[in-house]
């Protein structure tokens, strides 16, 4: 199990999966405080939203310098702090953010109760003929 986890890595070229729980540990550690994921909302934007409209890079490049893109961004100042993360951990914690796009839980969830239905569909067919 674990070989064909590393081989299935190096088939792909790039620990997906890693960057993903790394970049949860970045959040944990460095945004948690005022990002929450849970639609509480902090003194920043809940990170459900903003994987709903932004892009892996667009959260990257605002992590890294809030700075110079909070105008662009649509915000008339700035509060977030420019956080001292390596490139990579950028990277990674960007990846954990669009990891939450809670809509497609939804969406595959929603296949699921769809399977049912149609199991239980063919039941009762079978059970009027
Ligand atoms: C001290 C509070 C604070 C911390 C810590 C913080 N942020 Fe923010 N963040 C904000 C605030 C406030 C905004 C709203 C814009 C602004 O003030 O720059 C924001 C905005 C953002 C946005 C833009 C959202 C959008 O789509 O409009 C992103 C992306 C973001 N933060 C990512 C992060 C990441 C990733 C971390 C951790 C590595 C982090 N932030 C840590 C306060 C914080």
């Amino acid at each position: 199990m674990k070989n064909r986890t590393i081989l299935f890595s190096l088939l792909i070229g790039t620990s997906l999966f890693a960057d993903v729980k790394k970049g949860e540990d970045v959040y944990k550690a460095n945004c948690a405080i005022c990002h929450t994921i849970d639609g509480r909302g902090g003194l920043g934007p809940d990170f459900n939203m903003v994987s709903y409209k932004r892009t892996k890079e667009e959260i990257a490049s605002y992590a890294k310098d809030p700075y110079s893109l909070s105008e662009k961004f649509g915000y008339s100042a700035n509060a977030m702090p420019t956080l001292p993360l390596t490139n990579q951990e950028f990277k990674d914690v960007a990846d954990y953010v669009s990891s939450l796009v809670k809509f497609k839980v939804w969406m595959k969830k929603r296949k699921d109760i769809k399977k049912e239905l149609v199991k239980v569909d063919n039941n009762s067919s079978k059970l009027s003929s």
